[in-house]
């Protein structure tokens, strides 16, 4: 399975940073909703699901995490620990985020709107949609 990470260009001077994300420029689709999770509590684990259509970029904006990404063959484990990385997750993958640190802001620019149809939130049932069961 192919990870990939986008490393987005800051602009940066003597203020600070600034990372802009134009969809089709910086973005690989048209951004139809972005939604952030916050205040993880410890401990946490988020996600357990896949998408049938919806592709991501999850950004952690402040602090750390960790995604498990699974295509149902295989499974890789990434770091987001930097504003300026964009992890690409595609339909069909798996993901499960955690180790969020205390002061994690994990941003999501996803492709289309929030649609529970479009999610498969169980595991063997996501292994049945790949075609791996
Ligand atoms: P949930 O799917 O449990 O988040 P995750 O799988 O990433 O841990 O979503 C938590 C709640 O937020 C749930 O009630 C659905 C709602 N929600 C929206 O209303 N819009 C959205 O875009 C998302 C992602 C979630």
């Amino acid at each position: 399975m192919q990870v990939i990470k986008y490393m987005f260009q800051p602009h940066g001077d003597e203020r600070g940073q600034l990372v802009a994300l134009e969809e089709f420029k910086d973005i690989p689709f048209r951004i139809k909703r972005v939604y952030f999770m916050y205040d993880t509590a410890e401990g946490v684990v988020r996600g357990f699901h896949a998408h049938k259509q919806l592709e991501q970029i999850l950004v952690c904006v402040h602090g750390t995490c960790k995604v498990l990404l699974d295509n149902g063959k295989e499974k890789k484990v990434v770091s987001l620990e930097k504003p300026y990385e964009g992890l690409y997750v595609a339909n069909n993958i798996w993901r499960e985020m955690y180790d969020f640190s205390e002061d994690s802001v994990l941003l999501v620019l996803a492709s289309e709107l929030y649609d529970e149809n479009d999610y498969i939130r169980d595991y063997d049932k996501f292994l049945e949609f790949v075609g791996c069961k």
